[in-house]
């Protein structure tokens, strides 16, 4: 019983885990939508400072929706961030004409075997949509200081969502940037503009409809996927469940076998019957009551 048991708590763990993954492109922030997927790529911020005798270069990659790819093969491994980084910062130091020093490189949001997950936090006021909200992600521990990144995001319809984020400041491990992006405005936004002759009066209808319409799409998406998991829950126990404390085998693990086996049955049955009341046959010997 004890190791059925500890399967069933490391499954529902790994399920769990499974259906929370970061997700760019469905992203919900105090209730609106919002769609980052449009930046979804190895971002690359190099700037360089004098520092006599030598330049320190001090180089930003980074992806707000997955792991980076990083430098690959072309960086000694020595010299690269951990797997599964999502923001790597790198220092390389120059003197005249002697070889490239690395001197730092480490994951300041990720990190090897991390299960770590960007968070998304936005103040808001009452049903606005937040025009601003902070994707924020932990790293590597250095010498018991936490790295972690702090993303400030603006939404800004006048630029172009390949504008690079600039870096605002690193300090005690913490890395704060900051991105204008159009990508950063709530869905249901963009189309305000083209409206146009209707003036202003008309525009807020329309705006909050475009709100119903995604929290309603998103609401019925959760009620689906609770029961899916739901199923799959069941499912996966009940096997288990006839595996190690019934000891069946072959089609007896399915849980529930008899019902199911008679599950068509039962759904044609029933709908034969809604549609007798629908078209108003009441067929021989009954009748409903
Ligand atoms: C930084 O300085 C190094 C050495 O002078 C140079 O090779 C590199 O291109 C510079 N990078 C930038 C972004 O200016």
């Amino acid at each position: 019983m004890k190791p059925s048991l500890r399967t069933f708590a490391l499954l529902m763990a790994s399920l769990s885990a499974a259906s929370a993954a970061f997700d760019c492109k469905t992203l919900k922030i105090a209730g609106h939508a919002y769609d980052l997927s449009a930046l979804a790529r190895d971002v690359t911020l190099v700037s360089n400072a004098t520092t006599p005798p030598t330049i320190t270069g001090t180089k930003y990659t980074l992806n707000p929706c997955s792991a980076i790819k990083g430098d690959g093969d072309s960086v000694p491994e020595i010299d690269r961030c951990p797997a599964d980084s999502w923001v790597c910062r790198s220092v390389t130091n120059y003197k005249g004409k002697e070889a490239n020093r690395v001197t730092e490189v480490n994951a300041v949001a990720g990190g090897p075997k991390s299960d770590r997950e960007p968070k998304i936090e936005a103040k808001t006021s009452g049903d606005d949509k937040p025009k601003e909200f902070h994707w924020k992600m932990q790293g590597i521990s250095v010498d018991k200081v936490e790295w972690k990144t702090d993303i400030k995001f603006i939404c800004d319809k006048d630029k172009k969502n390949d504008e690079l984020p600039v870096v605002k400041k690193f300090e005690d491990g913490e890395l704060e940037l900051e991105w204008r992006v159009p990508a950063a405005c709530a869905l249901g936004d963009s189309g305000d503009g083209n409206k146009g002759s209707d003036g202003e009066k008309d525009k807020k209808p329309e705006d909050d409809k475009g709100d119903d319409k995604v929290s309603g799409r998103g609401f019925f998406s959760t009620v689906f996927s609770f029961l899916f998991v739901g199923f799959v829950f069941y499912f996966v126990l009940g096997l288990l469940y006839n595996f190690f404390v019934v000891h069946a085998t072959g089609l007896d693990l399915v849980p529930n076998l008899a019902f199911w086996r008679e599950f068509p049955y039962l759904v044609m049955d029933f709908s034969q019957h809604i549609w007798d009341i629908v078209s108003g046959r009441r067929r021989g010997g009954y009748s409903v009551v």
